[in-house]
């Protein structure tokens, strides 16, 4: 029998999805990574549901078409509003990021009651609500669409941010006492937010738990990668590959941050407009 290799493809619209990446290479070293940031035409979180549903198909069949056996949508937006389409074209097996951050709140809250924050096309989906309603969880949700340009910027500890950070908070804290509201978790729905995650828990009421989905989607990855396979896998190290739709040398130095080590092999791809 063959020894075969996972081949994970990663897709995100910019950098933020190199926490999932971070994460599953830390649990699944001996896969093969494809790692594709659409940066050309980041942010979708600004952008319609039609706008994001065509980016985020011809972006994942980028990476069927490079050999992806399963593909893992580490974006909350086109998650939120692109995952049934992506599932419904897509010949391999999908996972996005709203279901696994929901089953991680769920297993984290006592009260029930979840803060989800994220970026203004997934907040106005209500992707969220509705996962963590499906949990018997009540979830606020608050759209902060300032915090990807400040993280785009490398603005990640700096006093505009802790301001902007504090003043969403204080907003999301007030509309929680108002609807008497007794929130335990804070969700962070965009890949770009754990980088803010100083700020963030800074601003956040004390008993508050910030989590981010980047491990618990990782987790559920490798698990279902694990329960499907019919063949011995490699042990060794497997290879990443990473393609962005513009500027490498932005990727190269923003990438880094995100994934906490030096972002090599990068290929410029154009997928249109
Ligand atoms: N990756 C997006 C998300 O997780 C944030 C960046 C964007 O708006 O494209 O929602």
């Amino acid at each position: 029998m063959s020894v075969q290799r996972w081949k994970i493809g990663v897709f995100d619209s910019g950098f933020g999805g190199l926490t999932v990446l971070r994460a599953l290479l830390r649990r699944l070293p001996e896969a093969d990574y494809l790692y594709l940031g659409d940066t050309a035409r980041l942010p979708y979180g600004s952008k319609s549901r039609e706008t994001i549903v065509r980016y985020a198909l011809s972006s994942t069949r980028f990476l069927i078409d490079q050999g992806a056996d399963f593909l893992v949508i580490a974006c909350n937006t086109a998650s939120a509003l692109a995952f049934d389409a992506i599932r419904a074209a897509s010949p391999v097996p999908v996972l996005g990021v709203i279901e696994t951050g929901a089953d991680e709140a769920r297993r984290s809250s006592r009260t029930g009651d979840i803060l989800v924050i994220g970026t203004a096309a997934t907040i106005e989906s209500h992707a969220y609500a509705a996962a963590c309603r499906e949990r018997g969880l009540r979830a606020l949700e608050k759209a902060c669409p300032l915090l990807v340009p400040l993280v785009e910027e490398g603005w990640l500890d700096h006093p505009v941010t802790r301001e902007v950070v504090r003043i969403y908070m204080d907003e999301l804290l007030g509309q929680a006492r108002q609807s008497d509201s007794h929130p335990d978790v804070l969700v962070l729905g965009c890949t770009h937010y754990p980088l803010l995650r100083p700020a963030i828990e800074a601003a956040a009421a004390a008993g508050l738990r910030v989590l981010d989905s980047a491990e618990a989607t990782a987790a559920e990855a490798v698990r279902r990668l694990k329960s499907a396979e019919s063949a011995p896998r490699s042990v060794t190290p497997g290879q990443r590959r990473f393609f962005a739709t513009d500027s490498i040398a932005k990727f190269q130095s923003l990438g880094a941050r995100f994934l906490e080590s030096p972002v090599e092999d990068i290929v410029l791809v154009d997928l249109g407009g």
